[in-house]
């Protein structure tokens, strides 16, 4: 027997609660019942977003509101600023073209935010940007870009701001209407502690008039329809039912938790996580913007990091995420979003410092749970 840990940046733990409701049985969609619980979840949506908008629930994974992020919005031509510091903003750039958008990039060195600075300048250059496009969290370097500042170069002017909050929505507060954000997404599988298969998108005032004039092919997501599907309290095609049960039980839980909590409680684990790395002498990804949702660390020198992630998953049962790209095999990633409390860090730490040790780094044993617990701690 092993007891099996998954401490990866998505899919997350689904809490036995969440589990227990989507194991009833199947309901059909187009019912009043489901009609209720479909009702409940965009009411609850409205509140995670911070949005008097409508929040729309699409059957896909997150790109899939990333792409009609682009394809129900925009026009062919118009000029997209994308924010490019990892993976995920390789893949604004990658949709933007496939969509015929002319494509301005900010790259950002891995593991940086971004300087608002530079986009103030390109929007002062060019007016013409329809939209800027960006994380706000970028999963694949930890990195976390600094939305409210993003959103006040944008709020008042023509342009779009477009967040792909994947693993920044109910890790962050970012109230959608009050900051000026005219795109939110995010994915079940991340904070929201659902399997994979269900995105969230919402669009502001200011969206919803661009999207009028979009000129770009679409069929299965039409956020249009999906709106005026909503407002009769069900969606335009047939919904991922169990994910919509489990998600009105994952925002009950959220709401009794209180959004300021679960905020905190990402904030604490976070710390921990970078203050457990730090002290055993682990380099910090992303020290300077270090996300809430995500810690990544290099690994020690010597060590390769594929064959530690691959080992802990295989010999002790705890599935971390490693690096991608130019990262492959040197960091590992603890994720702290979600479905996770604070002896989730502890395990994540200890396993690290039992794998690095049999890897040959010079650790020194409980270092890391150390510093970590003297944070949790605080929490009690
Ligand atoms: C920031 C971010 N954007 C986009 C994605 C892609 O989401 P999905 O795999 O659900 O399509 C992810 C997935 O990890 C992510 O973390």
């Amino acid at each position: 027997m092993k007891k099996r840990y998954l401490i990866s940046p998505g899919p997350t733990p689904v809490p036995e609660d969440v589990l227990l409701e989507m194991a009833k049985p199947m309901i059909h969609h187009r019912t009043t019942q489901f009609s209720a619980i479909f009702k409940e979840c965009a009411e609850g949506l409205k509140n995670l977003f911070k949005t008097k908008n409508t929040v729309m629930m699409l059957a896909s994974s997150g790109t899939g509101a990333m792409d009609a992020s682009v394809s129900n919005i925009f026009t062919k031509g118009d000029t997209a600023l994308v924010i490019n510091g990892g993976k995920f903003g390789e893949r604004w750039e990658k949709i933007c073209r496939a969509y015929g958008l002319n494509v301005e990039v900010v790259n950002v060195e891995w593991g940086e935010a971004v300087d608002v600075d530079i986009i103030r300048k390109k929007l002062a250059a060019n007016p013409s940007i329809a939209g800027v496009f960006t994380q706000g969290s970028e999963t694949s370097t930890t990195a976390a870009h600094p939305i409210k500042e993003i959103a006040a170069l944008t709020k008042d002017t023509d342009t779009l701001l477009i967040v792909d909050g994947i693993t920044a929505v109910g890790v962050y507060d970012l109230p959608m209407d009050n900051w000026g954000i005219d795109v939110l997404l995010t994915g079940s599988q991340k904070a929201l502690m659902l399997p994979p298969g269900l995105a969230f998108i919402a669009l502001s005032d200011k969206a919803w008039e661009k999207s009028e004039n979009c000129n770009l092919p679409h069929f299965y997501i039409d956020l249009n329809k999906e709106r005026e599907a909503i407002s009769k309290d069900t969606s335009a095609f047939t919904p991922a039912v169990s994910l919509i049960v489990g998600l009105r039980k994952v925002l009950q839980m959220l709401e009794n938790e209180g959004y300021e909590n679960v905020y905190k409680r990402h904030d604490a684990l976070a710390r921990a996580a970078r203050a457990g790395a730090e002290a055993l002498g682990l380099r910090l990804l992303a020290p300077n913007s270090p996300s809430n949702a995500a810690t990544g660390l290099f690994v020690p020198s010597g060590v390769d990091g594929g064959k530690v992630v691959k080992e802990l998953r295989e010999n002790y049962g705890v599935t971390f995420a490693g690096g991608q790209d130019q990262l492959k095999g040197k960091i590992v990633r603890i994720a702290h979003l979600g479905y996770f409390d604070s002896f989730d860090i502890i395990i994540a730490i200890s396993a690290l410092e039992m794998a690095f040790s049999n890897h040959g780094a010079d650790i020194n044993y409980g270092a890391g749970v150390a510093a970590a617990q003297a944070i949790l701690n605080e929490r009690y």
